[in-house]
């Protein structure tokens, strides 16, 4: 099944996008988020990001991936799905654009999803309700001889915000600003709240070999990645430049 016939509508991205022919270097086949896929580093891989309600990513009291029919995704109509296709162990830092696609944070979660019957998900996380919006995400692929077993949102505790007056912390957890400052808000707001996630990897390719971007990321300070795509700073940091 297709991820694509799965959610309502197929909204775009931006960097380390999507499936043309595989670049140099890739060697990965598999261009669907809902198959399994075995990867070597150097290699594309294919993972979605679905955006919903919490309830609308569990089946039964069980969390299920996106790509599984019991879902009731598509019908539900309120779901939104970005693809992406990073290289495997370079840091990379996806973008969503929320100022031309505001729908994407409608239902205020999202799920980060790869594989078929190895079905990896990770828990929904928070995005925005009419309250708060967070824009700053970090997102682990974890793979075991190349095969992805888990996928989780790391939190910085709201170290990255503390002490910046236009941020909240929510839950202890993560840096939020107020939606109404947003301009997808349409309330007059002036800051893009797009979705910026740094993504790392971590564990081993199928020749064993370590994947070490995650380790790069643990200790970089949260946010710097932003800081080395100077297109996106501009629009998606510049704005509370107090950050950096
Ligand atoms: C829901 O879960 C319960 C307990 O695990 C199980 O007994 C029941 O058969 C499940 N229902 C469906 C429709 O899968
Ligand atoms: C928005 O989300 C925050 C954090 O989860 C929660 O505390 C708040 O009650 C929510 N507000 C609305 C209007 O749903
Ligand atoms: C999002 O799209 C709007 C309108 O096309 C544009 O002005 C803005 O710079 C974009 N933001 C990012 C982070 O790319």
């Amino acid at each position: 099944m297709r991820a694509a016939t799965v959610v309502a509508v197929v909204v775009a991205v931006a960097l380390g996008m999507v499936a043309t022919p595989a670049e140099a270097g890739d060697n990965n086949r598999v261009f669907q988020p809902c198959a399994d896929a075995k990867i070597q580093k150097g290699d594309g891989f294919t993972f979605g990001i679905a955006f919903s309600t919490r309830e609308s990513f569990f089946f039964n009291q069980t969390q299920l991936s996106p790509c599984d029919r019991r879902l009731s995704l598509a019908s539900g109509g309120n779901a939104q799905l970005a693809l992406f296709r990073p290289k495997v162990d370079e840091i990379s830092l996806l973008t969503v654009n929320t100022t031309s696609y505001p729908a994407v944070t409608n239902g205020g979660f999202m799920v980060a999803f790869a594989g078929r019957k190895y079905a990896a998900r990770s828990l929904p996380t928070f995005v925005s309700n009419s309250s708060y919006t967070v824009t700053s995400f970090t997102l682990v692929l974890e793979f075991q001889k190349g095969t992805l077993q888990n996928l989780y949102w790391k939190r910085d505790g709201c170290a990255s915000c503390s002490g910046k007056s236009d941020f909240v912390c929510l839950n202890k957890q993560e840096c939020a600003i107020k939606t109404s400052n947003c301009k997808s808000a349409n309330q007059g707001g002036s800051v893009d709240c797009s979705i910026g996630i740094q993504l790392a990897f971590s564990g081993t390719d199928k020749h064993y070999a370590v994947l070490n971007s995650w380790y790069e990321v643990s200790n970089l300070q949260q946010y710097s990645l932003y800081g080395l795509y100077s297109n996106l700073r501009d629009s998606l940091t510049g704005q509370y430049n107090k950050i950096f």
